[in-house]
This record gives C-alpha cells, sequence and structure tokens, in this order.
C-alpha cells in the first residue's frame, strides 16, 4: 500500500470564463520514506499540489488516498486531525507567532492536543535540541536570524512525529548558506525515516531529493527518480538551460508599458539632461570662445 496516492485529482478555481485550472488530472503515488523535490514555473501548481496532499484543500475532481484511505471529501473536523496527526508543515514565510520564544512556538502543536505545560516544554525542548538550537530556546523570531526561525519552523513541524513532511519552498527567504543548513536538516529527517516533499526553484536543492517531479501548467511533465547527492536529469538542463526570452524582449515589454496613452497629456520634458559627455562639450565650447576672443 503506498502512502500517498493522488487519482486524476484536479482543482479548478472560479467559475465559467474565469475558471483556472490550477490541478489538472493529475495522477501520483509516493511512497512512504521518498524525498520528493517539486519543480516547476511560477504559477505551475505547486502549492496548489502541496495544499491538496497535505489535506489544506479538496480536489474539485478525483481521489486522495491517504495510508489507504480515501479522504478527498472528509470533514473539515477529520481532515484537520489527520493533518495534526500525520503532517508537518514549513512555509517560506516560517509562520511564526512573534509574541511567543522559540520553545513557546514549537509547543503550540502539543496546546492543541491537550498536552500538559511540563510535557509540551519538555518536548519542544528536545526537538529544539534535535535542530541545534538549544541555546536559542527563550529568543523571540525577531531575534533569530533567518536560517534560524527556519530551523524553529521546522522543530515545530516535528513536535507531532508527522509520518510526512511538506515543505513549500523552505528556503525561499533564505541566503546560500542558511539555504544549506535547512536542507541538510531535512536531509538529516528523512534519513530518520520521514517522508518529504519540497517545492524549490533551486535546482542545485534536488541534491537532497530521492524523486524530482517538474509541474507545468498544472500537471506533472517529468517524475524523475534520482540519486541522494545528484541533481536531477531534467533539473540540470533547467540549470543550464538558455532563458527563452531575449533581452530584446524584454525591453518590448517595458516600451509596451512606457506608452502614453493617447489621453494622457504629459508633456516630455525640453530640457536635456547633462551628461558628463555634454558637460564636457559645453566646458570645451567656452574655453574655445574665450580662447578666440584673447
Ligand atoms: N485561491 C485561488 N484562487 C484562484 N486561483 C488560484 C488560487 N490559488 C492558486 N490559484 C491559481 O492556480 C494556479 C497555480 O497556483 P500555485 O500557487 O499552485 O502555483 P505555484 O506553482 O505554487 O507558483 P509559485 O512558484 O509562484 O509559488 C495559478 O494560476 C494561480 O493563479
Ligand atoms: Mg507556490
Amino acid at each position: 500500500m503506498s502512502l500517498i496516492e493522488l487519482k486524476d485529482v484536479s482543482k479548478l478555481y472560479g467559475f465559467g470564463d474565469a475558471t483556472s485550472v490550477a490541478l489538472d488530472e493529475v495522477n501520483l503515488t509516493i511512497e512512504s520514506g521518498e524525498c520528493v523535490a517539486v519543480m516547476g514555473p511560477s504559477g505551475s501548481g505547486k502549492s496548489t499540489l502541496m495544499n491538496m496532499i497535505g489535506l489544506l484543500d479538496h480536489p474539485t475532481h478525483g481521489d486522495y488516498v491517504l495510508n489507504g484511505k480515501r479522504v478527498s471529501h472528509i470533514s473539515v473536523t477529520r481532515r484537520a486531525k489527520i493533518r495534526r496527526d500525520k503532517i508537518g508543515f514549513i512555509f517560506q514565510s516560517f509562520n511564526l507567532l512573534g509574541r511567543l520564544t522559540a520553545l513557546e512556538n514549537v509547543a503550540l502543536p502539543l496546546l492543541y492536543k491537550g498536552f500538559p505545560t511540563s510535557k509540551r516544554n519538555h518536548i519542544a525542548r528536545t526537538m529544539l535540541e534535535r535542530v541545534g538550537l538549544h541555546d536559542r530556546t527563550y529568543y523571540y523570531p525577531r531575534q533569530l536570524s533567518g536560517g534560524q526561525t527556519q530551523c524553529v519552523a521546522i522543530a515545530r513541524a516535528l513536535v507531532n512525529s508527522p509520518e510526512i513532511i511538506i515543505a513549500d519552498e523552505p528556503t525561499g527567504n533564505l541566503d546560500t548558506e542558511s539555504s544549506r543548513l535547512v536542507m541538510e536538516l531535512l536531509g538529516e529527517i528523512h534519513k530518520s525515516g520521514n517522508t518529504i516533499i519540497f517545492v524549490t526553484h533551486n535546482p542545485e536543492l534536488t541534491r537532497y531529493a530521492t524523486r524530482v517531479v517538474y509541474m507545468q501548467d498544472g500537471a506533472i511533465k517529468y517524475d524523475e527518480q534520482t540519486k541522494l547527492g545528484e541533481v536531477g536529469t531534467y533539473a540540470r538542463k533547467v540549470m543550464y538551460a538558455v532563458p527563452d526570452t531575449t533581452e530584446e524582449d524584454d525591453l518590448a515589454g517595458v516600451s509596451v508599458l512606457m506608452k502614453v496613452r493617447k489621453d494622457d497629456t504629459v508633456k516630455p520634458s525640453t530640457k536635456r539632461k547633462r551628461t558628463p559627455a555634454r558637460r564636457k562639450a559645453r566646458l570645451t565650447r567656452s574655453e574655445d570662445g574665450r580662447k578666440a576672443q584673447s
């Protein structure tokens, strides 16, 4: 039995002429223990897919089977319970509460489970140690670096011992070094048996994955198994691909924006800008004039 099975899953937003197809009959099976990188251009449906797998959203058509149970159209309460017990989320924007310390943020999901304070704090402390932040227990998010903040978010995602970790661009707001730190941490979590699904725009980060799924226009375009430590074949192509727009295309786009509408009455300035070359020409002219007078 597979852990995650999406069968002909579609997600439509809006209706009539304004309908947009965020997911278009997606079929995807993920086994327990996989580490899947999801790539694709902006708007290709990556986050919608994550929300679907993480039970934050439900399909318009098709079926979602999680651990052998059909979960596509279950009640909001059951959905929330499965999310709480089975799934840990990590987002690009960290989503920590600014008024709570690192420890309180990590312990928060346990509060919803009804754990007493001492037990909550004990587990949260263990999680902060696991992500290497035991010396930042009482820091507030604003006192932490981006990388540290994301590590607290990872500790919070782990606190319920979820089977599945869903990370939507977990390194999207981080510099290269912090991204490496966060991905190393996710790599360790994967080794300890969790199933991880992460979205990235960075082909380099597919090194941490055992499989790369590439989306386009709401559908899965490529799906390849990869070796840990290696960049996926398709991801490699993307990495070295020549951009398909030229500088002329960009300029054309800009000039469309700059075009003045007929009813716009802004007159172009007649005053010429002083550039260094014009200033030099002006000085030479007046110098020549003085020479001619003398
Ligand atoms: N709540 C919504 N209402 C209407 N359309 C939506 C909604 N959420 C997503 N969409 C549309 O669905 C499509 C897929 O969006 P999605 O956020 O999944 O893309 P993405 O691949 O995650 O993009 P990005 O890389 O920019 O995060 C887009 O065309 C988007 O406009
Ligand atoms: Mg997205």
